[in-house]
């Protein structure tokens, strides 16, 4: 019933997925990541400049916990604008692997039983961050399909979205095209050796106006289509808009060499 849901839609929003604790345990220890980091250099994440700002930090950050800056929290000449627990953009990507709290929230049952749910059978997690959208300066995510930076075969991939705290239209919202996972991949981040680049498959831009917005409560979990558009405006607000997000490829999907996550090792299984 529900997978016939998220197949006709291509995503879903289910409410008190995970318990107030459960978002303490998770926010607190994003904070606790944050206070032991000392940044060398400032890695930004943006996707409106996204080949520009694409680094060897971010190119090697696929099995480790790298902290990417907010655009705006770095002024011209290079110094933090804003205290350091309010300037990072997101934390990524191997949460799930490398940190005790992180690794215990992914490979629990509820999240195995909803793979079964969502025949997703023998997953192996490819990636997880920890997004902060700041206050004021969080910034827009453009509209994307998560298959454009996940590329499996046959393309099988499921993003899972928890909200760690209200999600609103002031602070910046994830806003989804229903329906729209039946098209294409437009393009696709491909890496080679130390560079990327986006390869073009439909030029034709989405329209804005056919998104709707997902305002969600913390607590509640919004399954994502890898094929299905989204994206989120800049937050407004004084208030920041945290979630976590997991990428998980069916167990029968080959990984492919055009990824621009690379390992030496295999990606962890829920098996
Ligand atoms: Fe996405």
């Amino acid at each position: 019933m529900l997978l016939q849901e998220f197949n006709d839609k291509g995503y879903l929003v289910v409410e008190n997925f995970i318990s107030p604790t459960e978002i303490k345990t998770l926010t607190e220890q994003a904070q606790k990541i944050i206070e032991d980091y000392t940044p060398n250099n400032f890695s930004i994440f943006s996707t409106r400049q996204q080949l520009s700002t694409t680094d060897d930090y971010f190119l090697q950050s696929g099995d480790k916990i790298a902290c990417f800056f907010e655009e705006n929290a770095i002024s011209a000449d290079g110094m933090m604008l804003v205290e350091k627990n309010k300037a990072i953009n997101k934390i990524g990507h191997a949460l799930h692997e490398l940190d005790p709290v992180f690794k215990a929230f992914t490979f629990q049952d509820k999240i195995k039983s909803l793979l079964d749910m969502l025949d997703i059978k023998n997953g192996k997690c490819l990636q997880s961050m920890y997004i902060f959208k700041q206050p004021h300066i969080g910034g827009e995510v453009q509209p994307h399909q998560d298959a454009t930076y996940l590329h499996t075969t046959p393309q099988k991939v499921v993003g899972l979205w928890f909200a760690l705290e209200d999600s609103t239209n002031e602070n910046g919202c994830l806003w989804v095209m229903p329906g729209g996972h039946k098209q294409k991949v437009k393009r696709k981040f491909v890496r080679e050796d130390d560079s990327v680049r986006f390869e073009i498959h439909d030029k034709k831009d989405w329209n804005e106006k056919d998104f709707i917005p997902l305002e969600v409560k913390a607590g509640t979990l919004i399954i994502l289509h890898d094929k299905l558009p989204h994206m989120s405006y800049k937050n407004r607000s004084d208030k920041s808009r945290q979630a976590f997000t997991l990428h998980i490829v069916d167990g029968a999907s080959a990984y492919e060499n055009t990824n621009w996550i690379k390992r030496e090792t295999p990606f962890p299984e829920f098996a």
